[in-house]
């Protein structure tokens, strides 16, 4: 893969300017070595990587890209780290060149990256070291006698540290060396840009055309992958509607997977609590705490979403007895006499409907008083009392009391009230609220409408917990499934990275439920030992990953996470699934270890036990690998040779992208080995500036969709990301579904989602296209997928429009290999800004299908039905 990068990076110039100005650059007489400058700046706070600048004489120098990272730093989090501080940079003496950087002004930490040719760069690796203050400034020299690399340092008080290496993975401990010994050769060049401090070296002529072939090569895609319909009228001025011969040959369908298109749920946005899980009161555990949202917010604490309504009574959280040491906070209400209410405002306020029944619950306890009456009611600020009942506390241990509540009004602003009945204390814990009409009719269940919306795509699988949500932001946020099963007082509230709680509530037996209900192979995404590359909590970056002492005991979790899911009611944790209500295994086939984590040796090493430990008990099993958060680049590509080198059978691919990015790598995957791993592409959208989910970005998704179906034997499953956003508490956008407490919003890029993933097939019949018009940008813009569905033996045609003009497309009909005379058309269409369009459905008979007109802005698709 690095070798195919490198190649396409030199075929450019012989693409980009033709065969003959590569040939007259050589005639202007080329130096056969000039001056290199590798430096960084302290722009975007030191984030913007390494840079070069050549000169032929040390007196003219020329930046290659103004600003532009050869190399950037992933150390960190997003926010202030990801900097590059002083990189120094040497050749060593196999030839490959060395550079080191510091991090920050804090940590003893420095990072590390080795590249054969200044272009293409290996993983990175953060040594911590053990002595001065931090680590500032620090250089590499070469000693070639000892085969040795020196690394040395200085610190906040002036003193120097050594530490060395032979090969960048194992240090010597860091030693005080005089200040002699730290000889930092960096110069302060006057670069057009202004100065620039770094080292200067004397390289090929070669190395200098390949930066700048590689800059221009960026350059040159950046400018495609910019393209937007908002320069249509500019672009396709004049053009005319389109003529398209489509023909299929039947004959050569070959098998695709019929897991393509899926669907990835995180916990980011609200999905879960206030989303998904339907649970309607907030903060029912009363565990909210500061560090949820890492200290931000001071109001963001047990009594979050709860207040005290009425002045004759006092409420408290304690935390001297809890229901569970998982849960240690509790309410205790003190009333001196009946009146007052304590009060939770649900997530946004709690909507109801008339005639429906919710369940109430609490875990309660009478501390003191003559009875332990307490009434509930439902509240609405505009309809009043809605519903109520009462249940009994009584001393002792805890108690789980319900009662049922129907509300007279449907509402959307309630509120529930818990008002003791009799002067006392009580300890109140885990009050909860759930609609009868969950999804399925399950307990602990999920919101029906928004669970309905997602099964309405019929997705061949859920990914599930995330993301990042999955592997953490520090070792201490880690997911660990073990958390999320069992009684939900047991359960292991935590910190969302996202910057809220995830209450566990929705956890791995509902997911696991979630999926079997609606018919989709469940995927869990296990952490790979590793928290995520962008943490900074407790450090920065993978922080050194789990521990390798206490990495046997992760990997069993992992190793039990399968007989949790599959394993017999004998086993002990198939015996607790049974508990929790499915004897039957959970059928799990797949498990995702890692999420786009940055390629390092700590990973590495975790991942490799990790698979080894699955493939050894668990053969059936197959394990998805990680290759990094982008299309591109050294996670990617170290991601995938390893994923070569240990015999990975899926990797898990993700990329967000401008559309243009989608329209010009429709070929991506028809480069792909098919020797290789398969391919989950488990994260993707389409990015606009100001990141709207609209036609445009929706018919590049289909578009791109079409050519996944054509690889469909290398790529298995495919999901947008991410899928659900509350409004008022998004993250991150866009996101396939929206929603708020009462309705639901499904976005233009759900239409083609819902038109993929119910028009999936298992064979892929080769088509091709001719158009009457030759133009590239023409062809990028229309593509045609034809898939059969075995079971049914429908043949659909997926036809995808993303001129300004019409398509008319002719069929040959004969050639689609079916002997079906009916068939549905439905069509997606408007104008590439619009948000919101609903595909429209219609009859009709085969016959008609010969010629279709592809609306301008559209996706197509035709179901022919079998016999
Ligand atoms: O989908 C949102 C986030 O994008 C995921 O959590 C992460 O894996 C990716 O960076």
């Amino acid at each position: 893969m690095k070798k195919v990068m490198m190649l396409s990076g030199m075929l450019f110039g012989v693409a980009l300017f033709g065969t003959t100005a590569v040939e007259a650059g050589r005639l202007v007489n080329e130096p056969d070595s000039a001056y290199l400058l590798a430096y960084s700046t302290t722009k975007n706070n030191g984030k913007n990587g390494l840079h070069f600048a050549w000169s032929r004489d040390r007196q003219k120098w020329h930046s290659i890209g103004n600003e532009f990272g050869f190399v950037k730093s992933d150390y960190g989090n997003w926010g202030n780290q990801k900097r590059m501080v002083t990189p120094y940079l040497v050749k060593g003496a196999d030839g490959a060149w060395q550079c080191v950087w510091g991090l920050n002004e804090q940590e003893l930490v420095f990072a590390h990256a080795a590249s054969p040719d200044l272009v293409y760069w290996g993983r990175q690796s953060y040594p911590m070291v053990q002595a001065g203050k931090n680590v500032l400034r620090p250089v590499v020299q070469y000693d070639k006698n000892a085969a040795t690399y020196h690394i040395t340092y200085t610190d906040a008080s002036g003193k120097y540290y050594r530490v060395t290496t032979k090969n960048f993975k194992t240090y010597t401990p860091a030693v005080e060396v005089p200040a002699a010994q730290y000889k930092n050769n960096s110069q302060t060049i006057a670069l057009p840009g202004g100065d620039a401090t770094g080292q200067v070296h004397r390289v090929a002529w070669a190395d200098v055309d390949r930066l700048q072939k590689t800059y221009e090569l960026k350059q040159y895609k950046n400018s495609q992958y910019s393209e937007r319909t908002e320069q249509d009228a500019q672009r396709f001025a004049g053009l005319k509607p389109v003529e398209a011969k489509i023909t299929v040959a039947a004959a050569k369908a070959k098998p695709i997977s019929d897991l393509l298109v899926g669907v990835f749920f995180e916990d980011l946005n609200y999905a879960a609590d206030g989303g998904l899980y339907a649970e309607l009161v907030q903060n029912r555990g009363f565990e909210y705490k500061p560090s949820d949202k890492k200290g931000h917010d001071k109001s963001w604490t047990s009594t979050h979403s709860w207040t005290l309504k009425g002045d004759k009574g006092t409420f408290a959280i304690d935390s001297v007895a809890p229901v569970h040491p998982n849960n240690p906070h509790y309410a205790v209400l003190h009333t001196t006499a009946p009146g007052a209410a304590l009060v939770n405002t649900g997530f946004d306020g709690i909507a109801v409907k008339k005639g429906e029944r919710y369940n109430f619950s609490v875990m309660a306890k009478q501390l003191e008083g003559k009875n332990g009456k307490l009434q509930v009611r439902l509240v609405s600020e505009k309809e009043g009392v809605l519903a109520k009942a009462t249940v009994n506390a009584s001393p002792g241990s805890w108690k789980t009391l319900h009662a049922s509540l129907v509300p007279a009004t449907t509402a959307s602003d309630a509120r529930l009230e818990l008002e003791p009945l009799a002067a006392g204390r009580l300890a109140l814990d885990m009050v909860s609220l759930f609609p009868q009409n969950t999804f399925k009719g399950r307990k602990n269940g999920l919101r029906a409408d928004l669970a309905q919306t997602i099964a309405d795509l019929q997705p061949r699988f859920v990914r599930f917990p995330g993301g990042c949500v999955a592997h953490g932001d520090g070792i201490g946020n880690i997911y660990h499934w073990k958390n999320t099963i069992g009684p939900l007082e047991a359960r292991k509230p935590q910190r969302n990275l996202w910057g809220y709680h995830q209450s566990m509530g929705l956890g791995y037996f509902e997911y696991f439920q979630f999926c079997e209900d609606i018919g989709a192979a469940p995927v869990p995404v296990v952490a790979a030992g590793v928290p995520c590359q962008n943490s900074s909590d407790g450090g920065g970056g993978q922080q050194g990953g789990i521990p390798m002492d206490q990495m046997d005991e992760y990997v069993q979790d992992i190793l039990d996470l399968v007989e949790y899911a599959n394993g017999s009611v004998n086993t002990k944790w198939g015996k607790k699934r049974a508990e929790a209500g499915h004897p039957k295994p959970f059928n799990l086939k797949y498990i995702g270890v890692g999420n786009e984590d940055l390629i390092t040796d700590v990973f590495e090493e975790r991942f490799a036990m990790i698979q080894k430990a699955l493939n050894e008990k668990y053969p059936e099993i197959t394990v998805i690998g990680t290759v990094g958060p982008f299309s591109e680049g050294t996670d990617y590509v170290e991601g995938w040779e390893l994923a070569t080198q240990l015999d990975v059978p899926m990797v898990d691919e993700h990329y967000y992208q401008p559309p243009g990015w989608f329209i010009h790598n429709q070929d991506y995957y028809d480069r792909y080995d098919r020797s290789k791993a398969k391919v989950y592409l488990g994260e993707y959208a389409a990015h606009l500036p100001g990141r709207p989910n609209n036609l445009e970005t929706a018919l590049a998704e289909a578009l791109y969709l079409t050519s996944v179906e054509r690889n469909g034997d290398v790529v298995h499953m495919t999901s947008y990301a991410p899928l659900l956003a509350k409004e008022g508490h998004t993250q991150w956008n866009p996101d396939m579904i929206y929603f708020n407490n009462t309705e639901v919003k499904p976005t233009v890029g759900y239409e083609v989602q819902k038109l993929f993933g119910r028009n999936s097939g298992d064979e892929y019949l080769p088509s091709t296209v001719s158009l009457d018009n030759n133009q590239e940008a023409v062809s990028k813009r229309v593509a045609v997928s034809v898939v059969r569905d075995s079971k049914t033996n429908d043949v659909i045609v997926k036809m995808v429009n993303l001129l300004p003009v019409p398509v008319n497309s002719n069929l040959d009909l004969k050639a689609l290999g079916t002997t079906g005379t009916s068939a549905v058309k439905t069509t997606l269409q408007g104008k590439p800004g619009d948000r919101k369009l609903q595909p429209v459905e219609t009859d009709v008979a085969v016959s008609e299908l010969a010629q279709t007109e592809l609306p301008a802005y559209s996706c197509t698709v035709i179901r022919v039905k079998g016999n």
